[in-house]
């Protein structure tokens, strides 16, 4: 089949797109997958960029990005019957340059993880890897998906929804999280646009500036835990299961799991098996598939957690599309669970397919 990678993408998770893209083109199995990458500039331009995977690397701190001169311009036709990624590049204007089987769309954050990019690919009848609109776009709000997975009985951090006139936190607000708080966008990812805030007064500058990525701002009560994710993957066949939980241990400068710490830090360190006991691994990994369940996700999704010293489980939140970078948790705790990296590629792509 002719698989068609999609990556970059107008959020502010564009980068560690890129870095996904580059590790899951390294893996792909090309005997089995013909493949064709399409990276997508900040300004939302579609761009078939080749083979190549060394421009999507990180190299040190330095961040990838598809640029105007990365490619040629191409365009999915929106036409069911014909599932076609045309040429828009000049002397070349609709030209067929694949007919494309199935979509990896490799995209985190807005404009891609939240059912933006899925809604495209329904139009233009293309199986794709991962979750469909709906649970795209409601896993990627953290206030809805605390509602959801809440009224199912699960258990989510206390947090305050802020009114999208509202500057600052209530006293009553203030009163029920207590210091510290986390500021977020309502829909974002990566840590892109979080504060961690420890004094009432640094609230307001916390706000405007999840508001540059969001309008929307969720104010969440710090959880005292460890952070614990499992990754879920959903079999060709149907069946659905949750990898061995893995815990982040932050071993650099920074109090929390921010942008840095996960990518450009080398900050932190993974336990691959979390170092859990089986009761509670057990406990971890059949929560996981509830949310998957719950949130009515296909494909895969990656829950993080946090483990309390009394050893509640609490669901921090869930991404439709985890990141992929050689060093992400996803592919790694799949490895550990015993399915390797192209496996598991080739396992999402067969289980879009389905
Ligand atoms: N949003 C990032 C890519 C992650 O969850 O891994
Ligand atoms: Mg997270």
């Amino acid at each position: 089949p002719t698989l068609l990678v999609l990556f970059g993408g107008r959020s502010g998770e564009h980068a560690v797109s890129c870095v996904s893209a580059g590790g899951i083109l390294d893996n792909l199995d090309r005997d089995r997958f013909d493949v064709v990458a399409v990276g997508i500039t900040r300004d939302g331009v579609w761009l078939a960029v080749g083979d190549d995977t060394a421009p999507w690397r990180l190299r040190g701190r330095e961040m990838p990005e598809v640029t105007a001169d990365s490619g040629t311009p191409v365009a999915l036709l929106p036409d069911p019957t014909r599932r076609e990624l045309i040429s828009l590049a000049d002397g070349r204007r609709g030209e067929t340059v694949a007919t494309i089987d199935a979509v990896f769309p490799v995209l985190h954050g807005p404009a891609g993880e939240d059912g933006e990019v899925q809604g495209l690919l329904e139009t233009a009848g293309i199986p794709y890897v991962g979750a469909g609109v709906c649970a795209s776009a409601t896993s990627m709000d953290k206030v809805v998906t605390k509602r959801i997975l809440r009224d199912a009985g699960l258990l989510v951090g206390d947090a305050v929804d802020l009114d999208r006139s509202a500057a600052d936190l209530s006293p009553a607000q203030r009163d029920r999280l207590g210091l510290p708080v986390f500021v977020k966008p309502c829909r974002a990812g990566s840590s892109v646009g979080i504060s961690r805030v420890t004094a009432w007064e640094d609230v307001p500058a916390a706000v405007a500036f999840a508001r540059e990525s969001d309008p929307k701002v969720i104010v969440e009560a710090a959880v005292v835990g460890r952070e614990i994710e499992c990754g879920v993957l959903q079999f060709p066949d149907g069946r659905v299961e949750a990898s061995v939980p893995a815990e982040i241990r932050l071993t650099g400068a920074s109090d929390w799991y921010d942008f840095d710490t996960k990518y450009l830090d080398d900050a932190c360190e993974l336990d691959v098996p979390a170092k859990l006991d089986d009761a509670l691994a057990e406990s971890v990994r059949e929560q996981a598939v509830r949310v998957f369940r719950t949130m009515d996700c296909s494909g895969l999704a990656r829950v993080d957690f946090f483990v309390t010293d009394d050893g509640r489980v609490l669901v921090n939140e869930l991404n439709t599309m985890p990141g992929f970078t050689a060093t992400s948790l996803y592919p790694r705790v799949w490895a550990t669970t015993g399915v390797d990296y192209p496996t598991l590629l080739t396992t999402l792509v067969d289980t879009a397919l389905a």
